[in-house]
């Protein structure tokens, strides 16, 4: 290896989305050439195939391309018709749209705690926000479950305590599109469950987009309508109070050329995840993906006491870290005043002082993962 090599290592990417590019090749322009030549960039015959396309590829009956992953939480919360005095119950160990969605449609959230090992949320706190929220007055409606990091929580053990609560769960799937519980793909859990496809998820288009599913007919005719300005018959009939909230054409077609590359790439994902549980299980914390679940990886991520100065050490190394998430969001200024489950949420203010997601993409190959690992071993001894 000569001197300069060993001076100025390869830039390592966080998430490699050139490698995808160059991949996906003539395939991708085409695909946005088709879409420039016919024009029809709303709601346009692209959005229809990538609609029935994401249908069959979780199993749900109806998937509807929405404009990106929190429009999909509030499109299901005004389907649902959830109201003021309604509590929405979530996990504080999230990213901030879950939350900001259940304010946006005048409800209350109600802040419950996670796993320590798979960071999704723990049944025993639901049930303690349950009691809360009925307590200070508020009728629970509905839970949010968010599938953190990629993997789906554990619905065998939440859904018993929704149902004998009378509450409906929205599967926060932003983060788990591909991935699998118990013989159900994420998309085909929960009454409506909704995704994001922003640039970095594990199925991202190249801007903003997002879809909603659900079983229910009704429901999915209800989001249609509201997606489009709340329209009946046709455009310029407005039945209900709806947003604008479509798929845009050009994200349908990126995303149909990403769709199928994409079951190719959550075999690399999961291989990428194994080679560094086997090579960094002893010396830090590395997740833990629950039986009969699989990952997507849209994170991966290790926790340690010694984050910090991990982090501070993988940076130095030329190593791309990212902190999800620094602070939980009952501690937020924007929604501390809102009611945190019994136990006071302590496993995710520890996460938040612990987690450290590394560098994951299909794309990883072995030598840089390598320069990774060993940057961990060396970061965590340091
Ligand atoms: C758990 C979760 N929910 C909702 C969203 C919102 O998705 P979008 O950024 O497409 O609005 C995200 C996006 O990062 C997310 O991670």
């Amino acid at each position: 290896m000569n001197a300069r090599a060993i001076a100025s290592p390869q830039p390592i990417e966080f998430i490699d989305l050139a490698a995808q590019r160059r991949r996906l090749g003539p395939r991708l322009d085409a695909a946005i050439a088709a879409v420039l030549d016919h024009n029809r960039f709303i709601l346009g015959p692209e959005v229809q195939r990538l609609e029935r396309a994401l249908a069959a590829f979780c199993g749900a009956k109806h998937a509807l391309g929405v404009s990106n992953g929190t429009d999909a939480l509030v499109l299901a919360l005004r389907a649902k018709g959830l109201t003021t005095g309604d509590a929405v119950l979530l996990p504080s160990f999230t990213f901030t749209a879950t939350a900001e969605v259940v304010c946006l449609v005048g409800a209350t959230p109600v802040f419950v705690d996670v796993l320590p090992d798979t960071f999704n949320m723990d049944p025993q706190s639901l049930k303690l926000g349950i009691s809360a929220a009925r307590a200070a007055g508020l009728r629970p409606a509905a839970v949010i479950v968010v599938d953190l990091f990629g993997q789906p929580a554990d619905y065998d053990a939440l859904e018993p305590i929704a149902r004998e609560n009378g509450l409906w769960i929205l599967a926060d799937a932003a983060q788990s599109f591909g991935a699998t519980y118990r013989a159900r793909h994420a998309g085909a859990i929960g009454a409506i469950a909704t995704t994001s496809f922003f640039p970095a998820k594990p199925l991202g288009c190249y801007g903003d987009g997002g879809a909603v599913f659900t079983e229910d007919a009704e429901l999915a005719a209800t989001i249609e309508s509201l997606r489009f300005h709340g329209k009946g018959t046709d455009k310029y009939d407005n039945v209900r109070i709806g947003m604008n909230a479509r798929l845009d054409t050009l994200q349908a077609a990126i995303l149909l050329e990403k769709l199928a590359i994409f079951p190719e790439e959550l075999v690399a994902r999961e291989r990428i995840a194994r080679r560094y549980n086997e090579a960094l299980e002893s010396i830090v914390q590395v997740p833990r993906v629950i039986d009969g679940a699989t990952s997507v990886w849209a994170q991966y991520t290790v926790v340690t006491p010694r984050r910090d100065a991990l982090s501070a050490a993988l940076k130095s190394a030329g190593i791309p870290t990212a902190i999800y998430y620094p602070r939980p969001l009952h501690r937020q200024t924007a929604y501390k005043q809102f009611l945190v489950a019994g136990n006071g949420a302590p496993v995710s203010e520890r996460l938040s002082a612990e987690v450290l997601s590394l560098p994951m993409h299909a794309y990883l190959d072995e030598v840089t993962q390598d320069r990774i690992i060993e940057a961990v071993r060396a970061g965590v001894k340091a």
